[in-house]
């Protein structure tokens, strides 16, 4: 059944800029400041990776330290290790995420391990985090598709997603890297790993590749799904995943939820403006849809 109100988890400032060249630290402190005052209560600031591996995601301890922290709001950062782990902490993250993926050719060339060590890689840092007191959200990559393996089995995501649930992942974030899932396929994939973990720590992360996330969104939204993540101005893309376009647009999320009467407690005319700033510093269009067409009509009226 259709939710009544949706948590949005917003990435842009780590899915969406992790893959961006010409952004700085001040550009990204600015967004993630820009979207805290939209009223999103969740937002992926960053990444504590290897620098070699995302340098666009280096400094996260400096982004922690700089951002304006407003009550309410849970900044998150991904934490692949033990080390990522132990710096997030130290910079005062008030969660972290750990990433895994469906297959096998994406954890090599993402985490470089196997899926299996991943999950090995995981358990020191769901220990230390339960030590710390702070909640560990995991993902499953291409949970509709693998840029290196072509298809992927639902039977695999659920298995994925639920050894992660089983060790302490609050919440499970499927995501179709690649973008190249379709309504029916979402529905038939998010239904076999609600078979194994329930509907209700199940969050869906769509990259819109080939325009279908808003589509994947309202299909799955029909199973009771309630957490979305989304990118302002549908930024994104994925350094492992070549031709993976960007992240579904929170603006267009917004617009689709304030059309179906399903509350998210975000103001749609401060998250366009956040979009605009940083799409212009990036020197090119707000990829999301209803952000060009409100931003044309010279304000940004709520649907
Ligand atoms: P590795 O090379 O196998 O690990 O990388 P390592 O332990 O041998 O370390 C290599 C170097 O990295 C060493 O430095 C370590 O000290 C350093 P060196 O000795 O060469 O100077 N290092 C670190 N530095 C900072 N922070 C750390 C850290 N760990 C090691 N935490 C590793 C393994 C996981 C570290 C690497 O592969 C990595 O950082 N990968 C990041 C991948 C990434 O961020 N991908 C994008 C996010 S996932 C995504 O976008 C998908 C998602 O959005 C969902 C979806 O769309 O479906 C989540
Ligand atoms: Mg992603």
């Amino acid at each position: 059944m259709r939710p009544r109100e949706v948590k949005i988890v917003e990435v842009g400032p780590r899915d969406g800029l992790q893959n961006e060249a010409q952004v700085t630290l001040a550009d990204r402190i600015a967004l993630v400041d820009a979207l805290s005052g939209t009223g999103l209560r969740h937002i992926e600031a960053g990444s504590f990776v290897s620098p070699k591996w995302v340098p666009q995601m280096a400094e996260a301890d400096q982004l922690f330290a700089q951002i304006t922290r407003r009550s309410g709001v849970r900044y998150a950062a991904l934490t692949p290790n033990l080390r990522g782990f132990d710096a997030a902490q130290a910079a005062g993250v008030d969660e972290v995420a750990v990433f895994g993926a469906a297959s096998e050719a994406f954890s090599q060339k993402n985490i470089n391990c196997s899926v299996a060590e991943s999950l090995a890689r995981f358990e020191p840092v769901m220990v230390a985090a339960e030590e710390a007191g702070l909640k560990v959200r995991g993902y499953v990559s291409c949970v509709l598709g693998c840029p290196y393996e072509g298809a992927v089995a639902p039977a695999k995501v659920a298995e994925v997603a639920h050894a992660l649930y089983a060790m302490g992942c609050y919440e499970i974030s499927l995501g179709d890297t690649i973008g190249v899932g379709t309504a029916d396929r979402a529905v038939a994939m998010v239904e076999a790993v609600a078979a194994r973990v329930p509907l209700s720590a199940l969050a869906l992360h769509f990259h819109d590749t080939y325009g279908q996330a808003l589509a994947n969104v309202l299909a799955c939204l029909e199973l009771g799904v309630s957490t979305i993540d989304s990118a302002v101005a549908g930024l994104g893309g994925c350094p492992y995943a070549a031709g993976a376009s960007g992240n579904l647009a929170t603006e267009d999320l917004v617009y689709l939820l304030n059309g179906l009467g399903i509350r998210h407690g975000v103001d749609l005319e401060a998250l366009v403006q956040a979009g605009n700033a940083i799409s212009q510093r990036l020197g090119r269009p707000n990829g999301a849809k209803v952000a060009r067409a409100l931003s044309g009509r010279g304000t940004a009226q709520q649907a």
